[in-house]
């Protein structure tokens, strides 16, 4: 086909390579830097503390000596420090340089500080993104690696290429900044709470003679149990608000947390996760729920 007749093709919106600045190279920021300077971004980066850059500059990054300096230097501007206070006191004096770029906030911090941020932002015409990490360092810049976007919704699309190549399953969840610290908290309580859990049962079985080991290998039959429930029925259920509990009731069920409790107890272990179990259960039971599946302890937890 001659060339007048052909079908135009689209312009990619995003160029090829993207320049980049990360500021912040602890292990986070030196993995997301380390990351973009693999898929061939032009990566500058800066750290408050010296000494952090040496791997990265031999590498192909550009140190620079100023945060300033780093953001003039990028289109994009990723920051991954300890918090929002940590972030802000580099940022706070940088409202001008930031000016027509788009700032991508990776440090993990509550979704109020995150709103706050994009305020902060949009006063001075600072595209913004707000994110969080939700893998070890080690699996950064994976095809399996999740990150949560939130906010300038214009920004990930533009730069979507360059942000997967921080982590493959790069997830826009919403306009409103606050949202990736939500998404991230939530994981995190979910994580928090079965590693305590699991760390316990481990307590319980030690307290009683029983090794670690020994109690390791039959742990799966639990942990099968948490994937179909988190991602099916139980998520479903909870936003129907119905929690039937046919094959296993509440009732029952806080009568077995009661032994767990009474046994832990007997071998003088920190029975307090436990109770704070004990507790939510029963209050569920006392509102009518003993018949309904364990979901119904939300119920107990929304309106304590
Ligand atoms: N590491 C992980 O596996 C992981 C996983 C998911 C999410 N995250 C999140 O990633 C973020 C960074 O974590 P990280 O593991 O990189 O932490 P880190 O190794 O402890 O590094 C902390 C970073 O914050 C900087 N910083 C602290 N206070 C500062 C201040 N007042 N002014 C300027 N810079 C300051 C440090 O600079 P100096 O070197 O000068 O102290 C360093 O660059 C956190 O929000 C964390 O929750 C981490």
């Amino acid at each position: 086909m001659s060339s007048q007749h052909s079908i135009p093709t689209a312009v990619p919106s995003t160029p090829v390579t993207v320049t980049v600045t990360v500021i912040g190279l602890g292990a986070m920021g030196r993995a997301l830097a380390g990351a973009l300077v693999k898929a061939g971004h032009p990566t500058t980066v800066w750290n408050r503390s010296p000494g952090k850059a040496d791997e990265l500059v031999a590498r192909g990054a550009v140190l620079a000596a100023t945060a300033r300096e780093a953001v003039l230097a990028g289109e994009l501007i990723i920051v991954c420090v300890v918090d929002y206070d940590a972030a802000q006191a580099i940022l706070d004096p940088l409202g001008d340089a930031l000016k027509g770029r788009v700032l991508v906030n990776l440090t993990s911090d509550l979704p109020a500080r995150s709103r706050a941020a994009a305020n902060w932002a949009q006063e001075r015409s600072i595209a913004y993104l707000d994110g969080a990490v939700m893998v070890p360092t080690s699996l950064v810049g994976t095809p399996d690696a999740l990150l949560f976007y939130a906010g300038s919704r214009e920004s990930f699309d533009r730069h979507e290429p360059v942000l997967k190549s921080l982590g493959g399953k790069a997830e826009f969840v919403g306009a409103d900044a606050g949202l990736a610290a939500v998404y991230d908290l939530s994981l995190l309580d979910y994580f928090y709470g079965s590693i305590t859990g699991l760390v316990h049962a481990f307590a319980l079985a030690k307290a009683e003679g029983v090794r670690a080991v020994d109690i390791a290998p039959h742990l799966d039959t639990i942990t099968r149990i948490l994937p179909a429930m988190a991602s099916g029925s139980a998520a479903t259920g909870i936003d129907a608000r119905s929690y039937p509990g046919e094959e296993a009731n509440l009732a029952m069920m806080a009568v077995s947390v009661d032994h767990i409790l009474h046994a832990a107890r007997a071998r003088g272990l920190d029975t307090s996760h436990l109770e704070a179990i004990k507790s939510v259960a029963d209050r569920a039971v006392a509102r009518g729920h003993g018949a309904d599946d364990w979901t119904s302890t939300i119920e107990a937890v929304l309106n304590p």
